[in-house]
């Protein structure tokens, strides 16, 4: 079986969190391939297009993708289709099939003087499993009345729900068999067949317990009380603006990972695999950038691509131990911890491994 990761580090700090991750990758799993190409600005910049053809192909003959960022201000005057995000995000969803998000929110308990909750005696640790290729974001839009009316079409088939809620239930089965389904079903035609369909495939697996909750109800709970939640199973644009929330009550946003999945290929979970945060411009190519991120969704990769939960697992711990050990980047420095650059906290969690 190949074990060959297609590494796109893209734009700004994408670039240099992307080599701090395949360094650890390389101690934490040996029989990986790296290939790497050019994606967002970088590639636009190349050859005229943010997602050059030549990159999906290398992604379509890779086990998994490790994006680090695309965009900046460089792009931003673009025409839509070529700016980086729309240009070449949304494709690489829609052209791999990535269509299931998904997006821890914890709190490592070095860090817990960053979350605003640190006083609710508990650390936050759920996950939102969004859909990512349905929805609003890939609905038939329009404008009418020379340009003074537009429209944006959101649509969902059983097909697309059931596949997402297979999803969501197999991240809650190895975590705390808790899956809380949201949407707004009170109004939405969309929302009520969702509810539907999370209802029949809770029925066939009661293992896992369901309950729904309306979304401007769980914008309110994630502020209430965040550790009612083990996984949040939620539609695409749902899970956007929620999965925002959810990771800013971590107070780290920049130390959080995320997975796209698509379906199976030869037995293994296809993915894509990239850190929450940007390309952050202002920081890049000075060394500051945090790269546990993208170094914690290299281990999400290892777990859910390569089932290799004991690699994923080693590098989570030398990442916690590293700030145990009192190691900040700048982002994330407070009095008493040691300021160190990028390839220096790389440099350490290799250290760990190693050790
Ligand atoms: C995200 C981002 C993207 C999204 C944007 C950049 C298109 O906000 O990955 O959450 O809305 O999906
Ligand atoms: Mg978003």
């Amino acid at each position: 079986m190949s074990n060959k990761v297609a590494v796109l580090p893209g734009d700004g700090i994408g670039v240099e969190v992307i080599a701090e991750t395949v360094k650890v990758l390389k101690v934490a799993k040996p029989d990986l391939e790296f290939e790497e190409a050019l994606v967002g600005g970088a590639a636009y910049d190349d050859c005229g297009q943010p997602l050059p053809q030549s990159t999906l192909d290398l992604c379509r003959a890779s086990d998994a993708v490790l994006l680090g960022a695309v965009g900046g201000p460089k792009w931003d005057k673009l025409p839509a289709q070529l700016r980086p995000e729309i240009g070449a995000l949304l494709p690489l969803r829609a052209e791999l099939e990535l269509f299931a998000n998904v997006r821890p929110a914890k709190v490592l308990r070095s860090l817990l003087n960053a979350s605003p909750l640190k006083n609710t005696g508990g650390t936050i640790d759920l996950v939102v499993v969004r859909e990512l290729t349905g929805g609003i974001y890939f609905g038939h839009r329009e404008r009418q009345d020379n340009g003074n009316t537009a429209i944006d079409t959101c649509k969902y088939s059983r097909f697309e729900i059931e596949r997402i809620a297979e999803v969501a239930i197999s991240v809650a089965r190895r975590r705390n068999h808790q899956i809380t389904s949201v949407d707004k079903h009170n109004v939405l035609e969309t929302s009520r067949l969702w509810r539907e369909v999370v209802d029949e495939m809770a029925a066939n697996n009661q293992d896992v317990k369901v309950t729904h909750m309306l979304v401007d109800n769980c914008a309110m709970q994630l502020i209430r009380d965040p550790l009612q939640f083990d996984v949040i199973l939620t539609e695409n644009m749902f899970g956007d603006i929620l999965s925002d929330e959810a990771s800013m009550l971590t107070g780290s946003l920049g130390l959080l990972p995320s997975a796209s999945l698509g379906s199976s290929r030869n037995g293994r979970t296809f993915g894509l695999y990239e850190p929450v945060h940007g390309s952050a411009p202002d920081i890049a190519g000075q060394g500051r950038a945090n790269p546990l991120a993208a170094i914690l969704s290299g281990a999400m990769m290892l777990k859910y691509t390569f089932a290799d939960d004991s690699g994923a697992e080693r590098i989570e711990a030398a990442v916690d131990s590293v700030l145990e050990d009192g190691l900040r980047t700048a982002d994330v420095f407070e009095k008493g911890s040691r300021l160190v650059t990028t390839s220096e906290i790389g440099d350490a969690i290799v250290a760990k491994l190693a050790g």
